[in-house]
């Protein structure tokens, strides 16, 4: 089975304490978690080690950053590198949220290059890609994110794929209260399932964990990740209260 991933994305919010707050009463809930159904929680650069040190004793749960940049160290004020990822013990690293993309300037070079210098490191990638409403209203949703896929993930082995998971967010979902329906979600799933299955081959393309991201919640949660090719989630506002969250963990197949 592949597996199965509830993420938290708590993007550029809360304070320490607020943070502190939330992953223990979180943390406080019994899960039923294992090798293939797991937990993430993205929290902003200064609470790394903070979350890394309140998952002691937590197994199949992991801290994430949500960003890293492309070079190992130097000259680059204001950057987090994997080797200070590596340092505090960090696993996962979100890479090429949309928000990165359109206020930061990531392009899909940049990205494929900040996936290599991941990998190198052991730190696993989550990968996002998704396309903005003006595409989706165009119905060219497809080649865009083949675009995406193409330009930062294909140049990488089929081991290195393999420790990849994709989230696949569509901007118009994101933070709108808009989500794609399961059946929108599932076709996007499928299709970038057969992408990865024409360039990889279906085995390897069969074990790729497959998040959703959009607006979702406790109430559509069970839904969404019940379709064959939605492995879990990406959540960004709901994985702040944790009433909602909770449900969210649970909803995971
Ligand atoms: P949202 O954000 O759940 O608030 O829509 C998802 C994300 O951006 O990862």
């Amino acid at each position: 089975m592949r597996k199965q991933i509830a993420a938290a994305n708590w993007k550029m919010n809360l304070t320490l304490t607020e943070g502190e707050q939330l992953l223990d009463q979180l943390l406080s809930n019994k899960y039923e978690l294992n090798e293939n159904r797991q937990v993430v929680f993205a929290v902003p650069a200064p609470y790394l080690a903070m979350a890394q040190a309140k998952l002691a004793g937590h197994t199949n749960m992991a801290i994430a950053a949500q960003n890293c940049y492309s070079k190992k160290s130097g000259a680059y004020t204001g950057e987090t590198s994997v080797l200070m990822l590596q340092s505090l013990g960090i696993t996962h690293v979100v890479l090429g949220h949309s928000e990165r993309r359109e206020y930061f300037n990531e392009s899909n070079q940049l990205l494929a290059e900040k996936l290599n210098i991941a990998l190198e490191h052991n730190i696993t990638p989550i990968f996002c890609c998704g396309e903005p409403l003006q595409i989706r209203e165009a119905g060219t949703q497809n080649a865009y994110v083949a675009a995406q896929l193409e330009e930062s993930l294909y140049h990488l082995s089929a081991d290195q794929l393999k420790q990849v998971v994709i989230a696949y967010e569509p901007i118009w979902a994101i933070g709108t209260g808009k989500t794609a329906s399961s059946e929108q979600a599932q076709e996007m799933h499928a299709y970038i399932r057969a992408q990865l299955t024409e360039k990889y081959g279906e085995l390897v393309a069969n074990t790729i964990t497959i998040l959703y991201g959009g607006s979702v919640k406790a109430s559509n949660a069970k839904e969404l990740f019940s379709q064959p090719d939605v492995d879990g989630g990406l959540v960004g506002g709901a994985s702040l209260l944790v009433d909602e969250f909770k449900v969210i963990i649970d909803s995971l197949k």
